[in-house]
């Protein structure tokens, strides 16, 4: 049989909202123009993200009905911590309520003033976490990762060559630890290849500085090495996962994504030194050892997610169906960053809409479109997002402008892919008719979630 289809059945349904263009017009004007400020009662399709969106699985609400809610020591943590050591081997696993809580742990223990932490692109929290205590967040992501046009199999790779020069020239005392985000979100879910893993960690080793992942979506991550990279064709998921560990001292997650579930997070890493520094700052601001920041139950659905996440089957249909998505718009002549990436796909702002300039927002303009076109709701990473101005006021470009379409593991059918791409292509075929926009408020930080814009 030719024919992909998704290795689970649908049991429960939940109704989405149904609305007319006119209603749509509406609801995104009361928004300021921003997605992100749009009620979900408004959305048909919601794209905006691939985090916490997840369908849980029969089995996972299953063991969300069996937690164990003790405060401490409760059994449904040792199945969390049984199952996250499964995969990375790590010797400390220290559990958040998500990523960010993960980020902002470590960093208070081991940033500060003055500090560098590379990686091939931070996302958007890990760089503000680095940021609030006074460090700088470095990005190195290899050439082909800023070329939304060139086709290459492992896009989300590190400069080597750029990270030794780095270290080099300021020093490896500034640096407390690299990173290494797998798959690189913000560079289009792209992935990382595992001799960039590895070479990674002999440059880390070389200058004594601890490899840390981002590894959200690292059960993608190898899915895309065991289809691309040679002498990983016959290698289970599961030694592809621990492999990639291997060349780790660490790990923040948030498994919003491949943890399969609504919530939930963890630092894991073999330094028990800096474990017991994060777990006082743990208890401090997350809550307990065995459950920091998370209800039992979420463990226990994480603890399952993480054994369901590594089915080859389930990972096939999945970058399946973000491949079939992209293949429906390249059809139809719409610039995508290529090839399509793990979790979602990413439009090309700059060629999708060249008549409108950086500074006035093209992936805005498409996505606001998108959303009037069909109730869709994707996101901008572009210049909203990173856009900074110089000291005269000038904007400065970031090095893409894209619009991404998240897709939420296992929650949408074929005919909501081939709808969504519909309302993208009507888009597209008039895009003359897309129009530069400015901002007419913006916060200090983090902008893009709040920010109001009007048409110029
Ligand atoms: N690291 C990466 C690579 C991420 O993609 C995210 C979240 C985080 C860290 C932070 O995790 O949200 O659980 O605190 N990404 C989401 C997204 C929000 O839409 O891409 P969190």
């Amino acid at each position: 049989m030719k024919t992909l289809i998704e290795p689970f059945k649908i049991k429960a349904v939940e109704a989405i909202p149904i609305t007319t263009k006119s209603d749509r017009e509406q609801f995104i004007k009361d928004a300021f123009l921003n997605p992100f400020t749009l009620k979900s009662d408004a959305i048909t399709i919601d794209m905006l993200t691939d985090s916490g969106t997840t369908a849980m699985s029969s089995k996972q609400w299953a063991a969300v009905m069996d937690g164990d809610e003790s405060y401490a020591g409760s059994r449904s943590y040792y199945k969390f911590e049984n199952e996250v050591k499964n995969f990375t081997r790590m010797a400390e696993i220290i559990p958040t309520h998500q990523g960010r809580a993960a980020e902002r742990i470590l960093f208070n223990v081991i940033g500060g003033p003055g500090k560098l932490i590379p990686n091939n692109t931070h996302f958007d929290t890990t760089r503000g976490n680095i940021e609030i205590v006074g460090s700088t967040a470095v990005d190195l992501p290899c050439e082909v990762g800023t070329k939304p046009e060139v086709i290459a199999d492992f896009k989300g790779n590190m400069d080597i060559e750029a990270l030794e020069n780095f270290i080099k020239t300021t020093g490896r005392e500034n640096i407390p630890v690299c990173m290494l985000t797998i798959t690189n979100n913000s560079g289009g879910g792209q992935p990382v290849s595992m001799a960039n893993i590895r070479e990674t960690k002999e440059v880390c080793k070389k200058y004594d500085i601890p490899l840390f992942l981002d590894c959200c979506r690292f059960a993608e991550n190898a899915y895309f090495i065991k289809q691309r990279e040679k002498g990983y064709e016959n290698t289970p998921i599961i030694d592809i996962v621990r492999e990639m560990f291997s060349y780790a001292d660490g790990a923040t997650m948030s498994s919003k994504k491949d943890g399969l579930s609504n919530t939930g997070g963890f630092i894991a890493l073999n330094n028990t030194e800096w474990a017991e520094k994060l777990r006082i700052n743990l208890i401090a601001t997350e809550g307990f050892i065995t459950y920091g920041g998370l209800a039992r139950r979420d463990l226990e659905a994480l603890a399952q997610g993480f054994i369901e996440v590594m089915d080859e089957n389930y990972l096939q249909s999945r970058i399946g169906q973000v491949k079939f998505f992209g293949d429906l718009l390249l059809q139809a002549g719409v610039p995508l960053l290529e090839p399509t990436g793990g979790h979602g796909v990413y439009l090309d702002a700059r060629r999708f809409a060249p008549h409108i300039k950086p500074e006035h927002f093209p992936g805005q303009a498409i996505a606001v479109e998108v959303y009037k076109e069909g109730g869709v709701r994707c996101c901008e990473i572009g210049s909203v997002m990173f856009g900074k101005y110089d000291e005269n006021g000038n904007h400065i470009n970031p090095p893409m402008d894209l619009v991404r379409f998240a897709i939420p593991r296992r929650v949408y059918t074929k005919s909501h892919i081939e709808y969504t791409a519909e309302a993208v292509i009507e888009v597209f075929n008039r895009r003359n008719e897309l129009r530069p926009m400015k901002l007419t408020y913006q916060a200090p930080v983090l902008r893009h979630f709040t920010a109001r814009f009007d048409y110029i």
